[in-house]
């Protein structure tokens, strides 16, 4: 199944998930100035590395609470999730295993295309207290069809993690666990996020110049 288009992927029916606090960001202008470096790119700074750090120390302190006294499998799905998650455990004071799952949706573009799996789990979570991670919630169509799979793994329970959660574009039916933040409908990247790749880099979340999705005709 790995690198081609998989089949498996209705969205989970009949999951029901809790959603914890979220902080609303809304698109006001940012006080923030975006760093010189970026400023040709990135039109703004939609939520700071401080703020980000602040809320990781608080989703810890809840994941923490809900898995006290059992070895959790943290499972996080590549790429977006690997700044969000390496900051994330490192907060954690628990006991863990770490395993990835490679999957992708957005191809080179800003829309959601068909999901392609280019890493297996390779974790036995048969029995296990999973927390699964990704960087954004968005149409929800990774996040409901990984859970789908994984549920043919008989894990004891499953809890999801996002950093950003994009109600807006959703399109399965389905809510995180521990949400970072809720972001309205803006083409976000940074801090593990890309587009085309790139600014997975910036240490904030940031809010792309339209003209580098929509470039301007030749003449
Ligand atoms: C992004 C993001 C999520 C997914 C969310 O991944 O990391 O996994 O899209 O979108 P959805 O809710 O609409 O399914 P992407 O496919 O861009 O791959 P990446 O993690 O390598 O950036």
């Amino acid at each position: 199944m790995v690198g081609e288009r998989d089949e498996q992927c209705a969205g989970p029916s009949g999951l029901t998930l809790i959603v914890t606090a979220q902080l609303k960001i809304k698109n006001s202008k940012s006080k923030t100035a975006v760093p010189s470096r970026w400023r040709k790119e990135v039109q703004s700074v939609l939520i700071t590395e401080a703020q980000i750090a602040r809320r990781i120390k608080t989703l810890a302190r809840e994941i923490e609470r809900d898995f006290h006294g059992r070895e959790m499998v943290v499972v996080a799905l590549l790429n977006g999730t690997v700044v969000f998650l390496a900051d994330l455990i490192r907060q954690l004071n628990l006991p863990l295993r770490l395993d990835f799952i490679g999957v992708s949706s957005y191809g080179l573009g800003t829309e959601s295309d068909h999901l392609v799996f280019t890493k297996e789990l390779r974790l036995d979570v048969r029995g296990r207290d999973v927390l699964l991670v990704d960087d954004i919630l968005d149409t929800g169509k990774t996040m409901s069809c990984v859970i789908a799979r994984l549920k043919l793994l008989k894990p004891r329970r499953i809890k999801t993690c996002v950093l950003l959660d994009k109600p807006a574009r959703r399109v399965e039916k389905i809510t995180a666990d521990y949400s970072g933040f809720e972001i309205p409908d803006l083409f976000v990247v940074g801090y593990g996020l890309d587009y085309a790749e790139r600014y997975r880099n910036l240490p904030f979340v940031g809010v792309l110049q339209p003209h580098v999705y929509h470039p301007p005709a030749a003449k």
